[in-house]
C-alpha cells in the first residue's frame, strides 16, 4: 500500500472519477479485510464519514463505528451521525455519550493547551475502553488524509482530537488517504452523504472547548452552542455558507452589565467571527449585511440564556488567529 500519490492519479472531481476511486476502494478494502472486523472513530467529521460510509458499502456491518460524544459538539451534530449512520445507512454504530466525563475533567482548567491535553487524552481513553470490550477487531480505519501524510508522519495526529491508543496493535484502512479534502467531498457526495455533512466547515477536533473561553462552565458551553446554532441557521438562510469560509461564536469568560426588564443584569458576550482563507494561514473578514447581523444579535440577545451582547470580530488573520482560544 503506497501513501505516496502517483504523478498520474487524476484529481477526483467529478461525480464518475468519484464513483471509479469508490469500486477501486470498495474492491481494495474487501481484499485487504476479508471476513475480519474493523474499528473505526466516527467523529461526524468529512473524513471519518466518509470513511465509514465507504466502508459501510465495502464490508457492511464487518464495520463497528464508535461516535464519542465529548460534549463539545455543535447543536445537532451527534444526533447527524445518529440519524445518518445508524438510521439511514444500518452501521453498526456504538454511541457514547461521555459529555459528563469531559466536563468535569475540564472543570476549573482555562489554560487552552491543557484544555486541549485533557480533552485529546480522555478522548483516547473513552475510545480505547470501547475498542478493548469489543472482540475479534482485526483492523482499525482512519480518515487519514494526504494533507496529513505530507504534514506529518502519516498518522493523523494533528492537533485534533482522534488520535488513538499507540499500543493499539490493528493493521490500519486508510481509503482516502491519497486524497485531497476537495476529492474526500466530492466522493462523499458521490457515496449520497448529505451536503451538511460533507460541506461541513472545518471545526477544531476539541469543539466547542476551544471557543468556551477560559474555564469551561456547562451554562455558558450551552450559550455558546444555542448562539452557534443561530448564526449557522441565519447564514444558511441567507446564502453565506456558500461564500463564508468559516464562521462561528466564542464566548469569553466575562460578564458586563445589561439591563432586561427594566433590571439590570450580568451576561457574557457572544463574538461572532467570520472569515475568508484559501489556506487558513491567513484570512480576510467579510463583509456581512449590517440587517443580518441586527437580526443575528437580537436573536440571540432574546433566544439564547445568559449572553447580553453580540459583537463582530473584524480582526484579520494575522494579527489574530482565526479561532478565539
Ligand atoms: P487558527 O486559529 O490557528 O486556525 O488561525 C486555523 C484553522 O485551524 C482550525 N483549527 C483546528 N482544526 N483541529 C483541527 O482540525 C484543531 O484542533 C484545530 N484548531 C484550530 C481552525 O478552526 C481554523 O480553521
Amino acid at each position: 500500500m503506497t501513501n505516496v500519490r502517483p504523478d498520474s492519479m487524476a484529481r477526483i472531481n467529478t461525480p464518475e472519477l468519484a464513483q471509479q476511486f469508490i469500486e477501486e476502494q470498495v474492491a481494495e478494502v474487501r481484499k485487504q479485510v476479508g471476513d475480519k472486523k474493523v474499528l473505526l472513530a466516527l467523529s461526524g467529521g468529512v473524513d471519518s464519514s466518509v470513511v465509514a460510509a465507504l466502508l459501510i458499502k465495502a464490508i457492511g456491518k464487518q464495520l463497528v463505528c464508535v461516535h464519542v460524544n465529548h460534549g463539545l459538539m455543535r447543536k445537532g451534530e451527534s444526533e447527524q451521525v445518529i440519524e445518518v449512520f445508524q438510521n439511514q445507512l444500518d452501521a453498526n454504530l456504538i454511541y457514547i455519550d461521555a459529555t459528563d466525563r469531559f466536563l468535569d475533567l475540564l472543570a476549573g482548567v482555562s489554560e487552552p493547551e491543557s484544555k486541549r491535553k485533557i480533552i485529546g487524552g480522555e478522548f483516547i481513553k473513552v475510545f480505547d475502553e470501547e475498542a478493548r470490550k469489543l472482540e475479534g477487531i482485526s483492523f482499525l480505519a482512519q480518515g487519514t488524509i494526504y494533507p496529513d501524510i505530507l504534514e506529518s508522519d502519516g498518522v493523523k495526529a494533528h492537533h485534533n482530537v482522534g488520535g488513538l491508543p499507540e499500543d493499539m496493535q490493528f493493521e490500519l484502512v486508510e481509503p482516502v488517504r491519497l486524497l485531497f479534502k476537495d476529492e474526500v467531498r466530492v466522493v462523499g457526495k458521490a457515496l449520497g452523504l448529505p451536503a451538511s455533512m460533507v460541506d461541513r466547515q472545518p471545526f477544531p477536533g476539541p469543539g466547542l472547548g476551544v471557543r468556551c473561553l477560559g474555564a469551561i462552565t456547562r451554562d455558558r458551553l450551552n450559550a455558546l452552542r444555542e448562539a452557534d446554532a443561530i448564526l449557522r441557521e441565519e447564514f444558511e438562510k441567507a446564502g453565506l455558507n456558500k461564500t463564508v469560509w468559516q464562521y462561528f461564536i466564542s464566548v469569553p469568560d466575562m460578564k458586563s452589565v445589561g439591563v432586561k426588564d427594566s433590571k439590570r443584569y450580568m451576561g457574557w458576550p457572544a463574538i461572532i467571527r467570520a472569515v475568508n482563507t484559501t489556506d487558513a494561514m491567513s484570512a480576510t473578514i467579510e463583509e456581512i449585511p449590517y440587517a443580518l447581523l441586527h437580526h443575528i444579535t437580537n436573536r440571540i440577545t432574546t433566544e439564547v440564556e445568559g449572553i447580553n451582547r453580540v459583537l463582530y470580530d473584524l480582526t484579520p488573520k494575522p494579527v489574530g488567529t482565526i479561532e478565539w482560544e
